[in-house]
């Protein structure tokens, strides 16, 4: 049993024995106390999306031109071409019982403008963001990737997943590992 439902049940014990006694309803005062440290509070998955348009082109610097070609077939097009992406950003904390949030969902939107949107936003991946432009292949998958490296600078270990919509059909999700 994790240490919540354990506070839950004896909390709910308590407050079911109509406690009469001074003694039992500073027990449950206390109680209630510890349920609301962080350390007892309940974890939560909290997700905003974003969307920006970008050009690419897959091409790795590793293949020959004709290994290129055959790998990525038209996405190899040397002049690129464009997807409208999604992503998902999903932090995992404690809900903080003063303000009741995981995260201020008004500075996550400031993170991912910071980190996505600045960065990705109506630029070429593969010619203008450095991390690409010098040899990692702009896929979806590192595109993910690279989302969650740019995040983490700001949410640190609440980070949990990055997941990439390149099209409704072509999605990839990072956890970090
Ligand atoms: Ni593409």
């Amino acid at each position: 049993m994790s240490r919540l439902s354990k506070h839950m049940d004896s909390v709910h014990e308590v407050s079911c024995d109509k406690a009469s006694s001074e003694e039992q309803e500073q027990e449950l005062q206390s109680k209630c106390e510890t349920m609301k440290t962080s350390s007892c509070s309940p974890r939560v998955y909290v997700t905003r999306t974003t969307t920006f348009s970008a050009a690419h082109v897959l091409h790795s610097n590793k293949l020959t031109e004709k290994e290129n070609k055959e790998i990525f077939g038209k996405c190899n097009n040397p002049n690129g071409h464009g997807h409208n992406y999604k992503v998902e950003v999903t932090v995992f904390d404690a809900v903080n019982p003063i303000t009741g949030m995981v995260i201020n969902l008004t500075d996550l939107k400031c993170y991912m403008d910071s980190a996505v949107m600045n960065v990705l936003d109506h630029k070429n991946i593969s010619l203008d963001v450095p991390y690409f432009r010098d040899g990692v292949v702009s896929t979806v998958e590192n595109i993910a990737v690279f989302i969650w490296h740019q995040m983490k600078a700001y949410v640190g270990d609440s980070l949990f997943e990055v997941k990439v919509y390149e099209t409704d059909k072509n999605i990839a999700t990072y956890r970090g590992e």
